[in-house]
């Protein structure tokens, strides 16, 4: 599900990649989210779009506007004020789409930003724009899932999606230096091969990428990852992401999965 750029803009700082004094490409921007949209479909996959709404500058990461399982969604609470208007929108599209949706109210909580879906195993990073008490919200929500709290200590990886892009339930790639100590352990312990980036894939954006069974959609720049993705045997479609990286997102802040359990692991 994706949210078209039509109003996409760095406005205001609320993260240490955004400086409202760089201007955005429209028209580049428009292209890089386009380029993603046909590759999905070039995938065989359903894409769904939310309208987007003018002001709501960053409401084209869609990633961040709701986690959800099947027809359950858990709707987001955005930490910045610059970012809670997007929760009506979001929460409308849900219910126009048959969702049970969950609002966690006084829990600040921004969805798929960090919330990772895994198998049977729900990674949720908090410390910046995610409370840690979402956790058991999402255990009570989503019982048959196994929920594990990281705690995020660096600010330029304020979500999860940008240190942490778990492949399968083997496979993890993740920035250790974004992490608590705690956290670092946590991660090599549920993961059998559990593989930290170095700063220089990090701070590329390289992680904040959608994986498809063989398919791995990232940035392009992130030479290195691919490569080592290519090793591993899959599929890297790159691509050009420079105007949305100015607002600290790329190609998963961009895309929120609607999983289907049926169609997990
Ligand atoms: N400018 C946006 C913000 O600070 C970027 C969101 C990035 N999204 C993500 N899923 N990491 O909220």
């Amino acid at each position: 599900m994706f949210c078209p750029p039509d109003y996409f803009s760095v406005e205001y700082k609320i993260n240490p990649w955004m400086d409202p004094s760089i201007p955005v490409g429209c028209n580049l921007a428009q292209k890089q989210w386009q380029d993603l949209v046909d590759v999905c479909k070039d995938l065989s996959l359903s894409v769904d779009f939310i309208q987007p709404v003018s002001d709501l500058f960053d409401m084209v990461f869609a990633a961040n506007g709701f986690f959800s399982i099947d027809k359950k969604a858990v709707v987001s609470r955005f930490r910045y004020s610059e970012r809670q208007g997007e929760t009506k929108f979001y929460k409308q599209w849900l219910k126009d789409n048959d969702f049970e949706v969950i609002d966690p109210k006084t829990i600040v909580y921004e969805g798929q930003g960090d919330t990772l879906l895994v198998e049977d195993v729900i990674l949720q990073g908090y410390g910046f724009r995610s409370d840690r008490e979402i956790t058991k919200l999402l255990s009570n929500e989503f019982p048959n899932k196994k929920v594990i709290p990281l705690r995020l200590v660096d600010e330029r990886f304020f979500h999860l999606d940008i240190c942490c892009f778990p492949i399968n339930r083997e496979l993890v790639y993740f920035y250790d230096k974004a992490f608590d100590q705690k956290s670092v352990h946590t991660i090599k312990k549920y993961f059998k091969n559990a593989v930290a980036v170095s700063d220089e894939e990090a701070l590329s954006f390289a992680l904040n990428s959608v994986a498809l069974d063989h398919t791995v959609i990232t940035k392009t720049e992130a030479k290195r990852f691919s490569d080592r993705l290519s090793a591993q045997g899959f599929n890297v479609i790159e691509l050009d992401m420079s105007e949305f990286i100015k607002s600290g997102g790329a190609v998963k802040c961009l895309t929120n999965e609607l999983w289907e359990e049926n169609k997990i692991g």
